[in-house]
Order: C-alpha cells, then structure tokens, then sequence
C-alpha cells in the first residue's frame, strides 16, 4: 500500500508518522514534506500542490491512496481531479471545501440548517457604503471576517471603534488580503471558551476524534496577533461528555446531513471551531483538513490502524471503522522562530531534536524546517511542535516542556501556558 500525504507542515509529519506505524505496513510519501517527514517517509518534490503534478507523482509511485492536508489544494479542487482519475482521495471536493473556502457560504449554510453560530451579515467590498453604515450601527466589539482563505489572518476582532475603522481600512484597501476580502462578513462578537471537534466523515458515515483546545495567539494569556495555532492539548476538559453530545445533535449531524442534502456530502476530515457561550455552543468556522497543531495532538492517542481508518474513510467504508484512543491525555507545544507571525529569520541550527524524542511518550513533529546535510536548520515561522503523552493533563504538560527544554535554536519562541485553561477546568471539575 503506497499512501502520498501532500503538505509540508507539522500535521503532515504527524500524519506520517501515524501512517508509518500501521500494520499494513505502508509505504508513505509526503510532496514536498519537512526534514523530519524524511525520518518516517519518503519526500518528493513539489513547488505547487496542483493537481498535474500531483497525478504525475501519484502514476511515478504507484499512488493507492492520497491524504490532502492544507486547505487551498482542496479549496482549488485536488480532491475532484484526483477522483475523477479514479484515485482513493481523502479529503473533500471544491464544492464542501467552500466550508471553508467561504465564510459567505459557510455563514449562510449554518443558517439555512438551523446550525447555531454568531449573527451575521455579509457584504461584497465594492458595498463599502453599506458595510461602514451597518458596522457604525453595530458598534464593538464586533468581528470582521475576510470570507476567502486568508492563511489563518482572516478574522479581525474589533474591541473598539477604531479598531473597526483599521480593520475596514485592511480589508476594503485588498492589499494584505486580495481576493479573500472581495466578501466580508461582520459577525456578532461571541463571548466564552473555544473547543475543537474532528470528524471523520466518508460522506454518509463518520466518527469523532478526541476533542482539542488550540492557542491561536501569539503570546501568553491569549494576547497579540493571532497565528496559526501555538499549541493544543486533547482531548479537552472543557468538551465533557454532556457538551460532546449538544454538539454531536445541534452540530456536527446537521452539518454533515446538510451538506449530504445539498449535493456535496463531505468525504474527509471536517474541523469545527466551536464556542461555548451563555448562550450555548455555537459554530465559530469549519474547516475542512486537520487542525495544525491539533493533528499533532491528536493523533498519537490514536491506538486503531489510522491507515485503515483513512482507507475506509476514502473508500465509504467509515460505518466499518474503529476508532480507538489511548485514554491518556495528550500535550503538544509549538517551538517558533523569533518575530513570527511577523517577519522572522531562517536558516539556524536546531540542537536537541533526538535527545527530546528520546523522551518517553515524546515526538517531535517538524514543521518550517530543512535538512542541510547533516544539520537540521530552521525554515518556517513555526519551526515544530513538542507533543507528549501521559495520563492526565498534568502530567503531559510536565513531559511536553521537559521535552522544549531539550530543543535550542536561535531565536526559538513557545509560549509557557499552554494548557493553563484545561488544567484550571480539571481543577474545577475536581471540585464538583
Ligand atoms: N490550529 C488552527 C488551524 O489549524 O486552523
């Protein structure tokens, strides 16, 4: 069974490294991959993930099935070509991409099936009047959303009036997000924790995987620019078992039979960002990939055959499939370069990899990182990502900081609370 994983990031090296390890005994590939995919696959050249080229590694190696990580190759349709070639793909069609793709569209599917999320408008931009009428009239805090892909960037939440009035001026002038801005949505602030939920849906069957919790900004106590995620823990105390339930009924059933009844059943792995307010919970965005650094979380709890999952996922098999997890609690810490989600340097030396995997219960997934002979050097914003296992959050937190101590590069950044939020509900649970 040969499998190809395109991506490049800290989701594909865990993918790999889960796929790595199933019985079947696979051959795994990843276009274009990191320093570290190259330690548990094989990596293959590719300058741009579409949809020719891919095809052309898919007949070079005997491709049996193709695993999409980011979004936009499965925004831009990859997942269509590749089946219309006749190959197992999992990973959803152009059409469900727009889940993500658009917030127009993913605003008006919540509410054209009932699905709970923040009140909404949308506006082209060319309606520039209309939109600063309506956010005037709205006031902060309030938040602004370019509807395309926008690498994570695309929501701007606005505290004040004047920070309204710069987020405008950032979408409206299209400089910073082209196209993506061509749409805006204004939606209602929603107040209370976030949670993540992963589903596995081959279009009519799908099972849930451990909930999560992300840290999307950049420094502790959830404070400055948002990035693509600074760390997650899974499952999350905050999704109890009751609340797992509301947002199986109220959530995830209606959003995949909506999208099923709507012509476009979902075939991959839908991520629901949700919150949880007074109000109850609600739907902040799907997407429609894993979450990085969730997957890295996520994943190593996985004790079935993820190979088998994903082939049964590919192939409308998914009521077949079973999923078993680990029971422990998993802990994952992203290690940045200096500036990011801003300008930052590349290029360094990156010391302590093998001593922290080493570890017990440890991996090391890479992320922006390049291999220069012998010398593994830093080469993205968010170079990797310590994840580590053991029974309680505790105590997985304990492991995944022993684990960044052992790393050194120049400039290296993590944040130091990572998880604070899941052990303050476990304490309170405690206390029930
Ligand atoms: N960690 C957030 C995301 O993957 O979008």
């Amino acid at each position: 069974m040969n499998v190809l994983i395109i991506g490049s990031g800290g989701r594909e090296h865990a993918l790999a490294w889960v796929l790595s390890r199933s019985a079947q005994k696979p051959a795994v590939f990843v276009a274009p991959g990191n320093a570290g995919t190259r330690l548990v696959a094989t990596n293959l050249e590719l300058p741009v993930p579409q949809a020719e080229q891919v095809l052309a590694l898919v007949t070079r190696h005997d491709i049996d099935l193709v695993i999409v990580g980011p979004e936009q190759p499965l925004v831009d349709g990859l997942a269509d070509r590749l089946r219309e070639a006749g190959i197992r793909v999992f990973g959803p069609g152009r059409d469900a991409a727009q889940i993500e793709g658009s917030k127009a569209f993913s605003k008006a599917f919540m509410e054209r099936h009932g699905i709970p999320t923040a009140a909404y408008r949308t506006f082209r931009r060319r309606d520039e009047g209309a939109l600063r009428a309506y956010t005037k009239e709205q006031g902060a805090p309030i938040v602004l959303k370019a509807s395309g892909l926008a690498a994570g960037k695309g929501a701007i939440v606005c505290m004040t009036r004047r920070e309204v009035e710069e987020g405008l001026g950032q979408l409206l002038s299209g400089d910073q997000f082209g196209e993506a801005s061509d749409e805006i949505v204004v939606e209602q602030f929603m107040e209370g924790e976030e949670a993540s939920l992963f589903v596995l849906s081959d279009g009519t069957s799908w099972v849930m995987l451990p909930s999560a919790q992300d840290h999307k900004r950049i420094g502790v106590d959830d404070t400055g620019p948002n990035t693509g995620g600074m760390g997650a823990y899974a499952p999350a105390p905050v999704m109890t078992p009751a609340m797992m339930v509301l947002a199986t009924e109220q959530i995830v059933k209606p959003t995949l039979e909506g999208l099923a009844s709507e012509g476009m059943p979902y075939n991959g792995i839908l991520y629901v960002g949700l919150m949880l307010t007074e109000d109850g919970i609600k739907v902040v965005e799907y997407n429609c990939r894993f979450g990085d650094p969730e997957a890295q979380a996520i994943l190593p709890l996985i004790t079935s055959d993820a190979l088998e999952l994903f082939l049964a996922g590919a192939e409308g098999r998914l009521h077949e499939a079973d999923v078993q997890v680990s029971g422990m609690t998993s802990a994952c810490v992203v290690m940045a370069s200096d500036g990011y989600p801003g300008a930052y340097r590349r290029g360094f030396p990156i010391q302590g990899l093998d001593m922290a995997s080493q570890l017990p219960n440890t991996l090391v997934f890479h992320a922006g990182t390049a291999q220069d002979g012998p010398v593994v050097r830093t080469n993205g914003g968010r170079v990797l990502a310590v994840s580590a296992q053991a029974t309680g959050l505790q105590g997985a937190l304990a492991r995944v900081y022993t684990g960044v101590s052992l790393i050194h590069f120049e400039g290296a950044y993590h944040r130091t609370d990572i998880g604070k939020k899941g052990l303050l509900h476990g304490m309170s649970r405690q206390k029930e």
